[in-house]
Parts: structure tokens; sequence; C-alpha cells
């Protein structure tokens, strides 16, 4: 196992009816001019979002609104925001609703106090000395922005679509967790959201670290769960135990627990924030066919860890069967399962029927650099590979 720091202070409240504790968690974490951010008008349609205004107004809190964030969000949506917080004060950044939102909040956060351009973290020019803190009402569990210090933006002028790490300066102080607030959610993007949690799992299941018996089973028991509680939710929307369940697997995949003392990977996710940049796919589905192909041309390299997932996770049966064989029946029944949500398994089912694959592997390597992944680490002969095998 490596040596590794793991610190996770967001105080995570979950539960029927908990956003009505919104203003209170405001004030205990030193907010006095709250700006709530969020998206396409999903919080608008559900009442959330008055709910919010009547509990920040119980305590004598000041506010004002952002509204307008696109899933796979613009950095655009950032400035104005940073300009929002300069010229009116603002001193807590309140995202209502999905990672888009939360991660357009966190970009607002760190760029209002930074002299520069707020990309300058994204790129990797510059690094975050301090951000505004940052409280989370949830509305779909999927990208765990609720719980990671990551933040993922979109550069319109170059179509870059960059992911930050920043834990020490871009974890929520507080997350509402209140599964019911999930039950509105289209059925592609509750299982799309599915997808997404289960691959920040397997982002950091796929490792060569040795002696992590520990991260392992936790990432094998939440996988399980979540595909134990998957098909209810699809079943039944409204089914409070199996929604709550997806919602804390959401967090627990992300927030680091499943990846401790390893050495992670993320070649998957690169590639997929390809095509969503390229594409406006949504991240989840795009997952669903990015990840089947990248693990089909990693295990042929390095076989060792999809044997184990298709054994202990998908139940694949040894009897009589090669290495390669098990493996195959795992990677089958993973995408069986991700189709069974209704999700794509090929660049085809996504709706691009015509991959303009050279120029996805050009910006994945301009963004992430050559080779990107440690599993397998993969250069741009082998990102084309599994471009063309995800068709
Ligand atoms: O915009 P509104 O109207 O709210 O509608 C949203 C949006 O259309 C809708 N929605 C959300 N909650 C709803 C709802 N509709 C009805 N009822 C509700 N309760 O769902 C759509 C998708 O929302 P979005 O915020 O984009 O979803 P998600 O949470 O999947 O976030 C995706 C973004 O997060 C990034 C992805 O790349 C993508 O840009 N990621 C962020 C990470 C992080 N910060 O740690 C890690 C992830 O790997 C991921 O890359
Ligand atoms: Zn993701």
């Amino acid at each position: 196992m490596e040596n590794f720091v793991f610190c996770t202070p967001t105080n995570f409240v979950f539960g029927r009816g908990t956003e009505s504790q919104v203003g209170k968690l405001c004030i205990e974490n030193g907010a006095t001019r709250v700006l709530i951010v969020y998206g396409g008008g999903s919080v608008v349609r559900s009442g959330l979002l008055d709910r919010v205004r009547t509990a920040l107004t119980e305590e004598n809190l000041p506010f004002g609104e952002l509204g307008g964030v696109k899933p796979n969000p613009e950095d655009d949506l950032v400035r104005i925001g940073i300009d929002m917080v300069r010229n009116e004060h603002f001193d807590f950044i309140l995202p209502v609703g999905g990672g888009s939102t939360i991660d357009t909040a966190k970009g607002i956060a760190c760029g209002a106090l930074y002299d520069g351009d707020f990309w300058d973290f994204y790129c990797g020019k510059a690094k975050i000395q301090k951000a505004l803190p940052v409280g989370v009402i949830l509305t779909i569990a999927a990208a765990g922005s609720e719980g990671s210090g990551n933040s993922v933006i979109t550069n319109l002028s170059n179509m870059q679509k960059l992911s930050l790490r920043c834990p020490e300066h871009l974890r929520p102080r507080f997350s509402i967790l209140n599964p019911e607030l999930t039950m509105t959610l289209p059925p592609y993007q509750t299982a799309s959201g599915i997808c997404d949690m289960m691959v920040h799992i397997f982002e950091r299941y796929f490792n060569n670290t040795a002696e992590t018996s520990i991260t392992d089973r936790v990432s094998e028991g939440v996988l399980m769960s979540i595909m134990d509680e998957a098909p209810k939710v699809m079943a039944n929307p409204q089914d409070y135990g199996a929604r709550a369940n997806i919602m804390w697997a959401g967090m627990l995949a992300h927030n680091g627990i499943c990846g401790t003392g390893v050495v992670e990977d993320w070649a998957s996710h690169f590639m997929e924030h390809e095509l969503s940049a390229l594409y406006g796919v949504t991240h989840g589905a795009g997952l669903a066919v990015m990840f089947p192909a990248w693990l089909t041309v990693v295990s042929r390299i390095n076989p060792h860890r999809a044997k184990q997932l298709a054994l202990r996770v998908l139940h694949v049966s040894p009897e009589g069967k090669t290495d390669e064989e098990i493996i195959a029946e795992g990677i089958a029944r993973l995408r069986e399962f991700w189709h069974s949500l209704g999700l794509p398994i090929t660049l085809k089912e996504l709706g691009i029927e015509n991959p303009d694959i050279d120029t996805l592997v050009r910006n994945l390597h301009i963004a992430k650099g050559e080779p990107i992944g440690n599993y397998v680490k993969l250069d741009r002969k082998l990102t084309k590979e599994i471009y063309e095998e995800a068709r």
C-alpha cells in the first residue's frame, strides 16, 4: 500500500427534508452573503429553489442568484459568477443541483479570490492558495462533486474540458443529500449517474499497487450494492430506499475512500472528457461506452484486475474457462448491465455515427500529455485503438 493523506472535512447532512437546514448550515460556516448557483431550471420547476430562498430568508441571510449552468459546464458562467462575487461581496457559494452546478460554484469560489484568470488553475499554470467556502444541495447522484475536491469545466475558446483537483480548498464545507430530491430525474440521467459512480470506483480499482485488500473490498462492496440498487431505482423512481443507497454510493465512489493507498488510473475519464467536450454527450453515458472499450484493450496487456473484477463483482464462474474467457465474460456482463439501464454501449448508440477519432486522440494528448493512465500507460497508438474499439 502507498502512503496517503485522507481528509474529508465535509459535513454530510443526509435524509428527507434536510434542505430546510441550509440557512443554519451557511451561518455555521461563516456566511454573511450567499450566492446561490443553479442549472437550467429543474430546481425552479421542483420548487426546491423557493424552499432554499425561504430557508435563507428565515436566517436573515442576504443572497443573490446565478442560474443557467449547462451540463458539461462552461467557463463563461464561471466568469460571470466571479464578477458577481466581486461586485456584490458574496462570501459563500451555494450550488443547488448536480456536478455541473457544483463545479461551476467551485470555479467561482477559487477564481473570485485570485488576481489572474481562474482558468490558470485548471490548465495547471497556478495553484489555488485560497477559495471561498462552498456548501452544496445535491439533486443528482452521479459526479460525486458533493464530496470531492475536484471541479471540471470546459473552456469555450479551445474546447478543452479540464479537471482541477485541489482537495485542500475545494471540498465542500457541507453537503445536503436528500434522496427525495433525485426522484424527479429523467431515467437517462439516473442511469448515467449510476454508470459515472461505478467508473469512479473502477478508476481506482484498476491499479498495480500491492497489498490493498481493505480498499479493494470496500470498492467491491460499494460496486455490488450499486448493482443491486440500480434496477430498483430504474423500475421505481420513487423508491426512497434505493434512491438513498444510490445517493450515498455516489458520494463514497468519489470522495477518495475507494482509492486510499493505491495509484489511481483515470484514463477512461480523460478519454470521455474529450467526447463530452467535442460532442456534448452526457458524461456518465460517455463512460458506459468508453470504459468497457478501455478495459477490453488494457486487459490484453495487464489482465490481473479485470479477472478479479469478473470473479468477485460480476460473478463470472471460472469453471473450465481460460483467463481470457473469464475477462471477456466479465466485460460482456458489465456492458449488458449498463444496457439494461438504458445506456448506450457504443459510440454509434451514443449518437456519434462517424467519430473524428484523430481529433479526439490529438485533443486528448494535448490536454493530458503522453502517456496517460497508470494501470496501463497509454500512448496515442493505444488511445486510438480504444476509441476504435468503442465504435
Ligand atoms: O440543469 P438542470 O435543469 O438542473 O438539469 C440537470 C441537467 O440537465 C438535470 N437534473 C439534475 N438534477 C435533477 C435534474 N433534472 C430533474 N430533477 C433533478 N433532481 O440533470 C442534468 C445533468 O446535470 P449535471 O449537473 O450535468 O449532472 P452530473 O451530476 O452528472 O454532472 C456532470 C458533470 O460533472 C463532471 C462531468 O464531467 C460533467 O461535466 N464531473 C465532475 C466531477 C467532480 N467535480 O468531482 C467528477 C466526475 O467524474 C465528472 O467528470
Ligand atoms: Zn465521472
